[in-house]
Order: C-alpha cells, then structure tokens, then sequence
C-alpha cells in the first residue's frame, strides 16, 4: 500500500520512518515535507493547508491511507474532504477537530461529562475578564480559544502579567481571531504528563506515557515553544495512573464527544497536570504530538501502519486485547533549535555533523525544520532537528541523545541541556527509597 504522510516537522519524520518499516507499506509520500523525510520518503510539493491539491493527489496516486501530522488541516476539514472521495484517513473530521481547535469547547465538555481540568470562566469582553482576574486569590493562565502553534496559553505569576496577558490577546491581538474569546482558569502546579492514544468507535488504545518540556530555557524558563524535548516512558506515568487517567479522562472525553455528536476517531492527545489532587487536563489535542511522537516511534514495535488502518478501519479492537509492543527501553528526544526561536530567528544556516550521527546506533536524528540547499542541509524552522536515542536506562538515553547533540552544529544553535533531569531525579529517588508517589508536587515543567 502507498501512504500518505502531511506535514513537515519531526513528528512527521518519525511517522515517515516509521511507517517504511511495515511490511504492508509500498511506498511512503510525505507532504511537503523537509530534507530528513526525503530520507524516508518521496517529498511531495503541496503544503498541508492545501486540502484541494492533497485529494488530487491521493485519488491519483492511489494512496490507501493518510495520516495527518499538524493539527491546522484537521481544523479546517481535512478529513470531511478525504473520506467524501472514500479516501482513507486517520484523524478526526472537522466537528470533532473541534476538541483542539477551540479551548472553550473543550472546556465546556469537561465540565458537562466531568473531567478533571481547572477551574475556569470564558470571556469574550477584556473588561469583564479583567474583573474577574481582579477578584481572583490564586494565580491564573489566560488562553487564547483558537488555534495559536502551541503559544497561546500565557501562564501568569501576578495580576499584572495576567491583566497585560488578556491586553496581548484581546486587545492587541497577538493570536488574530483566535483571541476574540479566552479562557481565565486556575494555574496548576505539578508534573506535566502527555498521554496519547488511538481511539476508534468506543475503542480506546494508550500508548506509553510521555513528558514534553514546552519552556525555552533550561529550568523551564523563558517563554513556551512548540516542544523542546521529550522522553519515554515517564516515571510519573504509573500504571495506575494511567488506568485513572484512562478512566476519568479519555473513556468520558470519547464518550462525551459522541454524546454531542462529534464521534472521535483518530490521535487523542491529552496534556495532563499530575497535581496532588491527582491528574487535571490542560488541554487536548487530537494529533500526534511533536516532539512526543520521535521517543515514542523509536520505542514502538507494533506494526504502524496496521495500527493506524484498525482505527480508521475500526478494527482498534484487536489491538485493545493484544496490546502494542514496545522497546522496554527508554528514549530522549532533544530539540535543536534556532537562537530567537519561539521569536523571530534565522533560516539557511548549514547543519554540520549529521553523518557523523547516522552511524551511532541506536540514535535517529528526526528532522523538525530542514531543507536542501546547493546540495546542503540547511536550517529551515524554529526547530531544527530532534536528535532522539534509546538508552538501557532513562540516564543513559540522556547520555547518549547529548553524545549525539555534541556532534552536530550550525550557527545559531541552542537546545536545553535538562531534557529528562527530573524524570532521572526521580528515579533515583525511588531507588533510594524514598517514592515520592505519583502525585507529588514540583514546579510545573
Ligand atoms: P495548553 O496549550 O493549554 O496546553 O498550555 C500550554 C502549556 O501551558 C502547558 O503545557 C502548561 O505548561 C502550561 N499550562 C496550561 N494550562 C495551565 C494551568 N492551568 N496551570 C499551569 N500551567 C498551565
Ligand atoms: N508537544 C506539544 C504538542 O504537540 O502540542
């Protein structure tokens, strides 16, 4: 079968990757695309916005299955278009889309099927949000509705930031029409946790808990990026909390959508705070996340593309008895991005040292904004590269993932240096003795 990936960041390299290893896969096609997937796959010059020319192409091409990357095509209705030409596609169409596409919709059905998410109020006036932020005790997040690349979410510590917070989105307008409403909601403190599943009809399948590090700077500082690192699994991620989670996030939430006739088919993502009153959504995404997707595709065994066909196929079932399969071992992706980056920052600028890397075994380097220039692979993105290992132990996937970040340079460079640190200190708590328990507090990641 020849399939189909859009996008073109390192979620979607690692798809493309991953997806050439099935047996039941003929070719992989990736649109657009950048200079890693070209790797994996043949580049195809349509952007993933442009639904119209990406239907010609599948229906010409005889493409038997889509997977859509970002969460901008889903929005505007990627899938409606496909299945109307009965091209196969994972994802959720347009109305269910919803569920990422607008923060208060998702909001308002965690508070009509009970799921555990802080405490919030919309606003479509920045006068009465003001008030309200006002008569607030307890510090607060102020979200923009609409779709925002991941940095619409402005995490406040005072009053002030969160009235210049509303001023940003409302009255300046830093997100456009995505912040005509907010959400005001209480500001949680805990671990930060990624749980992603595949949901078909009723059907439910988790995969292996992940963590994303989404601040710029090392300590979480600094402003909010699209991801700069991740890792799995995550001690945070217990198996019993991921049976709670489970229960009182995803089975309610799948329910919920069908009940106001929005059936969910497709990636289910939801961002978790582990707070001590145990997990709360921050949000839900309903896509693979980047760059959660790069640690996950290395460590998984199971089949990809007959994975994705059983949920568009709703077939989920047999997988929900079997299980997925995956690489005990643990992985840590590292994002190297551009100096400026979640801001305004250079493109063009030649990567060095990536075969250097390609014969280190055990380390994939996913492509997150790249290109090919006079024979060159130059810098192309925000995110440049997500240089991804896998370890016997989470210490030692760091290790190695950082081995393989020292061999490769361009100009303008930066990356975290703690990707996975608190993972690894926890840990070594445990080994110690010294559990702290799936819910203790620490400042949120
Ligand atoms: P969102 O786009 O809603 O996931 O928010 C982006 C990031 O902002 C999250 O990954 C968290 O790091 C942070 N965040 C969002 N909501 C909250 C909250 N209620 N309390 C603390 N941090 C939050
Ligand atoms: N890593 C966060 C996201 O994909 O939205």
């Amino acid at each position: 079968m020849k399939v189909l990936v859009v996008g073109k960041g390192g979620r979607e390299h690692a798809l493309c990757w991953k997806l050439r290893q099935s047996p039941r896969v003929q070719a992989v096609y990736c649109a657009p695309g950048n200079a890693g997937t070209a790797q994996e796959a043949t580049n195809i010059e349509i952007e993933a916005h442009d639904i119209d020319r990406l239907v010609r192409f599948a229906r010409q091409e005889g493409i038997g299955l889509t997977v859509v990357g970002p969460e901008e095509p889903l929005a505007s209705g990627i899938v409606d278009a496909f299945e109307k030409e009965r091209l196969r596609i994972v994802g959720p169409n347009k109305a269910a889309a919803e569920l990422e596409a607008s923060k208060v919709f998702a909001k308002e059905l965690m508070r009509q099927f009970d799921i555990p998410t802080a405490e919030f109020r919309v606003f479509d006036d920045p006068d009465l949000a003001k008030k309200y932020i006002e008569a607030r005790d307890h510090p607060v997040v102020v979200k923009a509705d609409g779709l925002a690349g991941g940095k619409g979410a402005i995490v406040c510590s005072t009053k002030e930031e969160a009235l210049a917070a509303v001023d940003r989105i409302m009255v300046e307008q830093a997100f456009g029409p995505a912040g005509r409403r907010i959400v005001v909601e209480r500001r949680l403190e805990g671990q930060e946790l990624s749980v992603l599943a595949l949901v078909s009809g009723r059907t439910i399948v988790m995969l292996e808990p992940t963590q994303d590090h989404k601040a710029a700077y090392d300590e979480d500082r600094g402003p909010n990026t699209g991801g700069m690192g991740a890792y799995s699994p995550t001690p945070v991620g217990t198996p019993e909390l991921m049976r709670e989670i489970e229960r009182s996030v995803l089975v309610p939430a799948v329910h919920g959508m069908r009940r106001l006739h929005r059936p969910f088919r497709g990636i289910l993502y939801a961002g978790l705070m582990i707070t001590l009153q145990g997990p709360r959504v921050l949000e839900f995404n309903v896509r693979f996340g980047d760059p959660e997707t790069q640690p996950l595709m290395i460590r998984l065994k199971t089949d990809l593309c007959a994975l994705l066909e059983a949920v568009v196929d709703n077939q989920l079932d047999t997988f929900a008895e079997t299980g997925l399969e995956w690489d005990p071992r643990p992985a840590v992706c590292v994002v190297l991005a551009s100096e400026g980056y979640p801001g305004p920052y250079q493109k063009g600028r030649t990567i060095f040292g990536l075969d250097r890397v390609a014969q280190m075994p055990d380390v994939k380097v996913f492509h997150s904004g790249t290109k090919f220039s006079d024979g060159r692979i130059v810098s192309d993105g925000g995110r440049v590269l997500s240089v991804t290992a896998l370890g016997e132990n989470l210490l030692e996937a760091k290790r190695r993932a950082y081995d393989a970040v020292k061999c490769i340079e361009f100009a303008g460079m930066f990356y975290r240096r703690d990707i996975a640190d608190r993972a690894i200190r926890r840990l070594r708590l445990q080994q110690a003795g010294n559990e702290p328990g799936p819910t203790a507090s620490s400042p949120g990641s």
